[in-house]
């Protein structure tokens, strides 16, 4: 399809793209949704700088590649239940998404993607890093491949490994935990290996933060793997880096990468608002 309404430049050889000529506060066209979804399917993430956004006109945006869901352990900012604030303080010293993961990835419909619009950007530091599963799929031997079309992985919200949600949110100040008490009950199963549902590619499907072992294995029979794996998956040639500004919106594909918010801002504040969108069960 040729470009007629937007242009689109790849940021890094594995995925991402930077988009220009969208004004994301207007009603879309068809055709100009439609090209953003391809160079989404296209690039796996897109940026989009010089927005300026309600967050009704987000959610509006958002909700054009399918219903949005509610974040369950972030009170949603007043008038748009389906967006949060992701806020960190110049004297908090942890930050949200702080490790590599797909979002919500221990729902049984994890968000198949994600709409993030910075707020107050730092004005050095707290970029986020993205990497490609699909490459990282597709790197693997035929017979690494064939063993793990055989895996379940089993994903929970607890964030064990990292001291517990409940913990964790305790040290970013300003945002809004919610049902922290929930957390260990909320668990799905999941392929390691997911085909996405719109362009067919195979992707691993597995994060450092919720997969906490395989099906019928125990944690330490599946820990070296999955180890072995979420470090494959981020190797530097499957990666791309983000600098935000201010104003920009990032829109990510959590069916086919991972990624990463850089905690490397300390006494500067950084304000973001999320839209999720709902996805479907991976299969
Ligand atoms: C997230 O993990 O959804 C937040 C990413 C970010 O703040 O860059």
């Amino acid at each position: 399809m040729a470009l007629q309404t937007i242009d689109v430049r790849p940021v890094a050889g594995a995925l991402g793209a930077e988009v220009f000529g969208a004004d994301l506060s207007q009603d879309l066209s068809n055709r100009a949704h439609d090209e953003i979804h391809r160079a989404f399917l296209d690039h796996q993430v897109l940026f989009i700088r010089d927005q300026t956004l309600t967050p009704a006109q987000h959610a509006a945006f958002a909700r054009r590649f399918g219903p949005l869901n509610i974040y369950p352990f972030v009170e949603a900012i007043e008038g748009e239940p389906e967006i949060i604030e992701i806020v960190k303080e110049p004297d908090d010293f942890k930050n949200f998404g702080g490790g590599w993961h797909s979002d919500s990835s221990y729902l049984d419909q994890p968000p198949l993607g994600t709409a993030l619009y910075a707020l107050e950007a730092p004005d050095i530091g707290g970029d986020t890093m993205y990497a490609d599963m699909y490459g990282a799929y597709d790197a693997l031997s035929d017979g690494m491949k064939a063993m793990l079309g055989g895996l379940t992985g089993i994903c929970s919200a607890a964030l064990r490994a990292s001291g517990g949600r409940a913990a964790g949110m305790k040290k970013t100040s300003a945002m809004k935990a919610a049902n922290m008490d929930q957390s260990d009950a909320i668990v799905a199963e999941h392929p390691i290996v997911r085909t996405h549902p719109e362009t067919g590619r195979k992707a691993l499907y597995l994060n450092q933060a919720h997969t906490i072992h395989f099906k019928d294995m125990t944690e330490a029979e599946s820990r070296p793997l999955i180890d072995y794996l979420c470090d494959h998956a981020v190797r530097p040639e499957f990666t791309c880096r983000f600098r935000w500004q201010t104003g920009t919106l990032a829109l990510w594909d959590n069916r086919c990468t991972q990624h990463f918010a850089i905690n490397d801002y300390h006494g500067q504040r950084r304000r973001m608002h999320r839209a999720t969108i709902q996805g479907d069960k991976p299969v």
